[in-house]
C-alpha cells in the first residue's frame, strides 16, 4: 500500500497499482465486468473513490486522495469527499463505490449513502463492492503483514457484513435488487507480481466459496426522502462551512 491520510476521520489513500499484479488486475476485470451487467447504459455513470481503477464506464469519478485524480485517465475526475457530493440531485443514472465505505467511520457511512441517493436519477442503480469480514480475510492478512507483503494497515474501522450492508440500503432509501458474495480462498495470491499467478484465474473462478467481497444493486426506493442533516459528517463540518477534504 502506498501514502495514506486522515482527511475529516475519511481514510483517503494511494491504493496498490492493480497492473502490476497479474491475478488482481484479472480479479478487477472480473468485477468490472459483473458491475457492467447492471450499469445504465444509455446514462451518465458516477465512480466513488475509484482509487486508482476507475471502471471503464464510469464518466465522472470522486477520490478524496488528490493524486489518484490526477492520474485518472478517461474520466472527469475531481478530487472530493464522497460524503458531500459536489454535484446536483438526480445527476446521475449509475453510482459506483468499491472498497470505500469502511474508509469512512462507520457512523459516516449513511451520509454517503444519502449522497449517493441524492446524485442519483430516479430509477438510477447503485451498485456497491465492499470487503467482507471473516476469520479467512483476518487469518491470511495477518500472515501477509508478518511476511511483510502489506505494509500499512489501512482498515481500522472495519468491513461491512452482507447484513450491514443490506442494512444499509435499507437505511438510506434503496430497495436491494441483487447480494451477491465473491471470494476465492486464492485470494492472497493476488498481492503476488509474479506472473505466474495469472495462471491462477481460471481456478480463482472455479473456487468462489470464500466470503471476501459483497456486491450489491440497489435502486433508489420510489416515495423515501433520506437527508443528511445531523450525520456525523454534518456535526464536524466547520463553522465556515468548509471541509478538509
Ligand atoms: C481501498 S481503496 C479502493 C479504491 C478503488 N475503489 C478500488 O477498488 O480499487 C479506498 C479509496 O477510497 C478513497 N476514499 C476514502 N474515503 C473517501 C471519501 N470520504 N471520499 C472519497 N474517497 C475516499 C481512498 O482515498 C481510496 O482511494
Amino acid at each position: 500500500m502506498g501514502e495514506s491520510e486522515i482527511l475529516d476521520g475519511a481514510i483517503a489513500e494511494r491504493p496498490r497499482e492493480v497492473a502490476e499484479h497479474p491475478l488482481l488486475a484479472a480479479i478487477y476485470d472480473r468485477h468490472d465486468a459483473l458491475i457492467r451487467r447492471h450499469v445504465r447504459s444509455d446514462g451518465r455513470t458516477l465512480e466513488l473513490a475509484f482509487g486508482r481503477h476507475a471502471h471503464p464506464d464510469a464518466d465522472v469519478g470522486v477520490e478524496a486522495f488528490h493524486e489518484n485524480s490526477l492520474d485518472a485517465r478517461d474520466i472527469e475526475a475531481t478530487t472530493a469527499d464522497a460524503r458531500s457530493l459536489p454535484f446536483a440531485d438526480d445527476a446521475f443514472d449509475t453510482v459506483v463505490g468499491r472498497r470505500f465505505l469502511h474508509h469512512v467511520p462507520p457512523a459516516d457511512r449513511r451520509a454517503m449513502l444519502a449522497e449517493a441517493r441524492r446524485v442519483l436519477a430516479p430509477g438510477g442503480r447503485l451498485i456497491l463492492l465492499e470487503g467482507t469480514p471473516g476469520l479467512y480475510r483476518r487469518f491470511t492478512k495477518a500472515l501477509a503483514f508478518r511476511l511483510g507483503a502489506l505494509g500499512e494497515d489501512t482498515d481500522e474501522y472495519g468491513h461491512l457484513s452482507v447484513d450491514d450492508v443490506s442494512g444499509l440500503l435499507d437505511a438510506g432509501g434503496f430497495e436491494t435488487l441483487e447480494l451477491r458474495r465473491l471470494g476465492s480462498p486464492l485470494m492472497p495470491l493476488s498481492l503476488s507480481k509474479g506472473e505466474w499467478s495469472a495462471r491462477a484465474v481460471s481456478l480463482y473462478e472455479r473456487t468462489q466459496f470464500v466470503r471476501w467481497w459483497t456486491l450489491a444493486v440497489a435502486t433508489p426506493a420510489p416515495g423515501v426522502e433520506v437527508g443528511t442533516p445531523g450525520s456525523a459528517v454534518e456535526k464536524r463540518r466547520s463553522p465556515s462551512g468548509q471541509r478538509h477534504v
